[in-house]
């Protein structure tokens, strides 16, 4: 339990209490502000220790800012001394570490120095450095719009999955409506779309539609006339995969085709509910890449029963199969997926070692990271990281991650996002997640969209 009497930074203090798995102890804070210090005195087991960050502020979104970094690292600073535990970000929380980096650089401070001062290990400081060197191309041509379509389909669900896709057997009813509603959402979006740097299909898995649903979305995709561009399509899963929609997709211009393994071991995939064979990854690879499609591949570190080197067999398989892309996952624990329902918090042996495999062979093979992001409940703290081949990269999850375009988001579950880049703030618009009341209200989210992208950005 903890007490603040600061309630505004509760949750910032919870987030690392969560970190070290302490939330059923009791902790009493105290914060003030004298003189440009930031002063956090915890009072824990009957001792108080008073802690000061020291920090010149200029105005009120500098003062919540450090404000909330202060507590951060004073429970974090506890919590190490009482647990003996650190973490690979030490007490940065935040989803997009690169996102803080570029803002320091920004304001013409090196990003190290400050993540230096929140523990994060010199390895990532590193890492974090390594990711801002490989987008440093895009980084400077930052601008122009994303284009996403969500298709929330999957032949059945993973269990650590908490996308709100329910097997097809229970949703295919609603394919040919929900298709009708992208095609009218894509219709819509003509007089908005002026400098689109890719399209990314996204699932779900979007091959679990079959040919002519694929192709009613591809014809309204070719309809909006765009420029050549990167374009993707997360197919996903190896069971869905046919030559009748990799011949689709080629048609229609596609450049990019996600295969995603997750593990190359059946008997995970087995476990975690994927319900196909690293066998039918090998086919559906090999038939991706007789179109001549640049790959993307998925892998899940930290997956149940998998040893660190269960992890790295999978991870030399899918180098030796020499995509442009490997994105590496660490577990998280997301609600509303199967996992949740049995695990509480996440204790995978070897968690590190796998992510320090990961880099030293991508390395060696020849890729660098190049986007990266964290999630709230990831094993032992770490991250999710793209790698690619030089000049190989996704624009697409760039632009994302960074947020340094706006994205155009079609579908259910789908987010908008628009930049006002003078004003600094980004205005999101969601979609519903349920797929009948995206259907239901198809019509508002096209004016919605229209009126938020028709402002003056
Ligand atoms: C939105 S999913 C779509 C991919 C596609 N449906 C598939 O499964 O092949 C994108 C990726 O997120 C990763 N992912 C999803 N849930 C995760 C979790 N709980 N922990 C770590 N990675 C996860 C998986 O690697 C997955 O390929
Ligand atoms: S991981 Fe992919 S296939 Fe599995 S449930 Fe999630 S979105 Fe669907």
């Amino acid at each position: 339990m903890l007490n603040s009497n600061t309630p505004w930074l509760v949750p910032e203090i919870m987030d690392v209490v969560r970190l070290f798995d302490c939330e059923d102890r009791d902790f009493t804070h105290y914060f003030y502000f004298e003189r440009d210090n930031y002063i956090n005195c915890i009072e824990y087991g009957g001792e108080v220790t008073e802690y000061h960050y020291a920090q010149p502020t200029a105005d009120d979104i500098e003062f919540k800012r450090y404000a909330k970094r202060s507590a951060k690292l004073a429970f974090y600073e506890l919590l190490h001394s009482i647990t003996g535990r650190s973490f690979p970000y030490g007490a940065l929380t935040g989803i997009r570490p690169t996102k803080l980096a570029y803002m320091e650089t920004e304001e013409g401070r090196d990003f190290k120095d400050l993540f230096f001062r929140m523990h994060v290990s010199p390895e990532n400081i590193d890492f974090v450095g390594r990711v801002i060197k490989t987008q440093r191309p895009y980084y400077a041509k930052k601008g122009g719009q994303e284009l996403f379509i969500s298709l929330p389909f999957c032949p059945t669900k993973c269990s650590y999955c908490s996308f709100i896709t329910a097997p097809i057997s229970s949703t295919k009813k609603y394919v040919d409506a929900y298709i009708s509603c992208v095609e009218r959402e894509l219709a819509s979006l003509k007089p908005i779309l002026s400098n689109v740097n890719s399209i990314y299909i996204g699932g779900g898995t979007p091959f679990c539609i079959e040919e002519e649903g694929l192709e009613r979305i591809y014809a309204a995709v070719k309809a909006l006339n765009l420029p050549p561009c990167e374009y993707t399509v997360e197919a996903g899963r190896p069971d869905t995969f046919n030559l009748a929609k990799l011949e689709l997709s080629k048609k229609y211009g596609v450049t990019r085709i996600c295969v995603n393994p997750q593990s190359f071991s059946d008997i995970t995939l087995q476990k975690i509910g994927r319900k196909h064979t690293a066998a039918q990854t090998f086919e559906a690879y090999a038939m991706a890449k007789e179109y001549g499609f640049d790959i993307n591949i998925d892998l899940i570190a930290g997956l149940e029963g998998e040893t660190p080197s269960g992890f790295e067999n999978s991870l030399k398989t899918a180098i030796s199969l020499n995509p442009a892309n490997i994105t590496v996952h660490t577990l998280s624990l997301k609600a509303g997926a199967k996992l949740k329902e049995t695990t509480r918090r996440l204790h995978i042996e070897g968690i590190g070692e796998m992510i320090k495999i990961s880099r030293q062979l991508l390395t060696q093979a020849g890729y660098e990271p190049y986007y990266m992001y964290r999630q709230k409940y990831q094993a032992g703290g770490h991250e999710n990281c793209g790698w690619a081949k030089p000049g190989r990269e996704c624009a697409y999850n760039i632009g994302v991650m960074e947020e340094i375009s706006h994205n155009i988001a079609v579908g259910a579950n789908a987010i908008s996002k628009k930049l006002f880049v003078n004003e600094g703030r980004i205005e999101r618009l969601a979609s519903p997640k349920d797929i009948p009341t995206y259907i239901a209200k198809c019509d508002k989210i096209i004016s919605d969209r229209l009126a938020l992208f028709g402002q003056q950005g």
